[in-house]
């Protein structure tokens, strides 16, 4: 049995975050923003909208587009580093609930901003092993829940919002996904944090809101990111002989637009190539590639059997890529 990408959904955020009202927030400049990340505007989550309610309705496109009736869906699994609870229930026995399946097996999965390429290799393995048929991942995330509005080296990149596919089961080798790679240097944990509200920190008592906000070593993190990424797209290319210029869809996680361009220019793509939404979504974790794949599909861009490469970087450290044909309509 192979697993197949069988469509995506995604759901973004009615309030728009422009860098002109950042600016009247933190000491920064639009100018400065578009020219070191590429973003112009990020969505804001309404104060009473959960990482749940986000991946329930991104979730409820990709199950339509599927054509896979809800109740045959017979996993779910969340990345998020935005939880709706931090400890428990897990956001995707929430999500589960709010969908009226309760019977399914359901859990999170925290990988910051690598959490899709995670869940999706999760998703491939349950199949290929024959234990899953159909199912369903997300990325949400609530990253202005945990992002300190006082920091302007953090608070200008991250925004809200989710995106879900349906990964099942198919005996077709040629929907199947191709390969994908998904690693970790828990050495460099401490480039991306959120301190504070865990058993790692002796000071759990005296919990400070800003500590339980993301810190980032920006610099380090950006250095890093694009050497590791670049060789990771060139390694699973190479693995699974594909030449870049098969590539139709290179859809990166959506961090900054420097680092997308650095992996892009190493593999020498085309711009038509390369999916970019950070300018209007900024950074939003887990949720980023399945967002950037919807807005491509939802403009009638993405077709069945395409071929494309995802790939992220982020907190743990974390990084991850994957290779894969387009399995929807
Ligand atoms: N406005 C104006 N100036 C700023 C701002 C701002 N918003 N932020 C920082 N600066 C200043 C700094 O203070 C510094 O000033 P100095 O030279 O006087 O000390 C100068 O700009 C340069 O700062 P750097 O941090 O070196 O800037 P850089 O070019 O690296 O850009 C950024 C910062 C955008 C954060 C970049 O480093 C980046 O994108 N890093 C990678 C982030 C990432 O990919 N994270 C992983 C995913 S996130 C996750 O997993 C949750």
């Amino acid at each position: 049995m192979y697993a197949a990408f069988r469509s995506i959904g995604a759901y973004v955020p009615e309030k728009i975050l422009t860098n002109a009202e950042l600016s009247k927030m933190v000491d920064t400049t639009d100018e400065w923003i578009t020219k070191r990340t590429g973003i112009k505007e990020r969505r804001i989550a309404a104060a009473n909208e959960t990482t749940s309610d986000m991946a329930v309705q991104a979730a409820e496109k990709a199950i339509e587009r599927s054509g896979i009736s809800k109740e045959d869906i017979d996993m779910i699994v969340v990345a998020t580093i935005s939880p709706d609870y931090f400890n428990m229930p897990s956001t995707a026995t929430v999500v589960a609930h709010k969908m009226g399946l309760d019977k399914v097996t359901a859990f999170d999965i925290s990988a910051a901003c690598t959490g899709f390429i995670y869940v999706l290799s999760i998703a491939k393995a349950f199949i290929e092993s024959g234990m899953k048929k159909n199912v369903l991942i997300i990325g949400a995330e609530k990253m202005s829940a945990i992002t300190d509005y006082t920091d302007r080296g953090t608070c200008i990149l991250f925004g809200d919002g989710a995106g879900a596919a349906m990964i099942c089961a198919t005996d077709n080798k040629e929907e199947a996904i191709t390969d994908i790679h998904t690693a970790a240097d828990g050495s460099l944990g401490d480039f991306l944090m959120t301190p504070d509200g865990g058993t790692g920190n002796p000071h759990q008592a005296e919990l400070k809101a800003e500590a339980s906000f993301i810190q980032m070593k920006g610099n380090e993190t950006f250095k890093i990111a694009v050497r590791t990424l670049t060789n990771d797209v060139v390694e699973i290319l190479a693995e699974n002989n594909t030449k870049a210029s098969q590539i139709k869809h290179f859809i990166p996680h959506q961090a900054n637009y420097r680092i997308i361009k650095a992996v892009g220019d190493a593999l020498k793509l085309e711009k038509e190539q390369v999916v970019l939404t950070v300018h209007k979504y900024g950074n939003t974790s887990g949720a980023s590639i399945p967002m950037a794949m919807n807005d491509l599909y939802e403009e009638g861009n993405l077709k069945t059997g395409e071929l494309m490469l995802l790939d992220a970087f982020g907190g743990g450290l974390t990084w991850g890529s994957a290779l894969l044909p387009f399995a929807g309509k």
